[in-house]
């Protein structure tokens, strides 16, 4: 290599490196004629947690599957940019992505018992993506397979290498899909609701382990969740969102402490009056899809909604330092 390319992939480099790891920029999603994601803005750097928080229906786990390939064309219709360590994913073709999928990018969806195939041993799945991606040797694979068995707290590993799925309890299910999704070291761990399925007593310990790898491996992460309070204690960033926009997105202090979207401020009283996370927060739901409202799409359920909420949609604003979509932040 010449001196002037070597100096050109020095200057890539170093603009890579103050690049976002994920940028997703003014991002929609539509089934048909439902828009699904509307104009969604966010940016993680690498190392960063953001907690995306909403309630059931919002769209979280339609980004979060859009973001790893699994919601393409023609299936449904995406605008916008995803940029993933500045390569642009809605142009990627399935082949390239499978390349990222468990590499790059790691998963871990709420239900072990639905993700894990029964017909494999837990030994086997572990190991799939160190062959594919890493292209370990069969006894290299083992030995990495029971190390990341140790790592995510499974006892006794070697014996349990030969286990089938249902041979587990739910919460072993779950620390070997853990051990799946960050088999590779991936740069950016996709959590879609991680514990919601498992008993409350081990949710907090799985929450932990994997905070705890992540960090580790120095990895980003997105955190599906519905919990505004535990999204702010584990992430630093929040992104809330409702009926597939993002209406605020800042710090985690900030966000929690001081909440200046009305909807943000309905999800922090519910958890602070009512300590549930169960409840719908604030009266009234998310409007279908095929009948959403022409401007801020929280206007029907909002206590400072006026005239120009039902009519014109808020764009995002820059205030005490985070994202705000609405006409009366003040
Ligand atoms: N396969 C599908 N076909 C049609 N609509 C779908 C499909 N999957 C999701 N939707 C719709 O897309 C919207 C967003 O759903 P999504 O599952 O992303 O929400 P979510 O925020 O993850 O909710 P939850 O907290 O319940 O997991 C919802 O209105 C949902 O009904
Ligand atoms: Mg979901």
């Amino acid at each position: 290599m010449n001196a002037a390319v070597a100096l050109t992939h020095e200057a890539a480099d170093q603009a890579a490196g103050q690049a976002p790891l994920l940028e997703v920029r003014d991002f929609s999603l539509r089934r048909g004629k439902a828009v699904v994601l509307d104009g969604v803005s966010l940016a993680l750097q690498p190392g960063e947690t953001l907690g995306l928080i909403g309630e059931s229906g919002a769209g979280k786990s339609t980004l979060a599957m859009a973001l790893i390939g699994l919601l393409r064309a023609p299936e449904v219709q995406l605008e916008g940019s995803l940029r993933f360590r500045g390569s642009e994913l809605t142009s990627l073709k399935e082949a390239e992505f499978r390349r990222l999928r468990g590499n790059k990018i790691g998963l871990i969806f709420q239900d072990a018992t639905a993700a894990l195939n029964p017909c494999f041993t837990v030994g086997e799945q572990i190991a799939e993506p160190l062959k594919r991606h890493l292209g370990l040797s069969k006894w290299d694979r083992r030995e990495r397979a029971a190390a990341l068995m140790q790592s995510v707290g499974i006892p006794e590993p070697r014996l349990r290498l030969d286990a089938y799925p249902h041979e587990l309890s739910g919460g072993m299910q779950q620390r070997v899909m853990i051990a799946i999704a960050l088999a590779c070291n991936p740069e950016l761990l996709l959590a879609d609701e991680p514990t919601s399925a498992l008993d409350v007593t081990i949710q907090a310990q799985i929450m932990e382990l994997i905070l705890d790898r992540v960090r580790d491996l120095n990895s980003s992460a997105i955190f599906v969740l519905h919990d505004l309070a535990l999204g702010a204690q584990v992430c630093d960033r929040i992104a809330v969102m409702y009926a597939g926009q993002i209406v605020e997105e800042g710090p985690s202090e900030r966000v929690l402490a001081a909440p200046l979207h009305p909807y943000t401020r309905g999800l922090k009283s519910c958890v602070v009056e009512l300590g549930s996370r169960t409840l719908v927060p604030i009266p009234g739901q998310v409007p279908p899809l095929d009948a959403m409202p022409a401007g801020c799409r929280f206007a029907p359920r909002c206590p400072k909604a006026q005239a120009v909420c039902g009519e014109r949609r808020p764009l995002p604003e820059t205030r005490d330092g985070r994202q705000v979509a609405c006409w009366f932040i003040d």
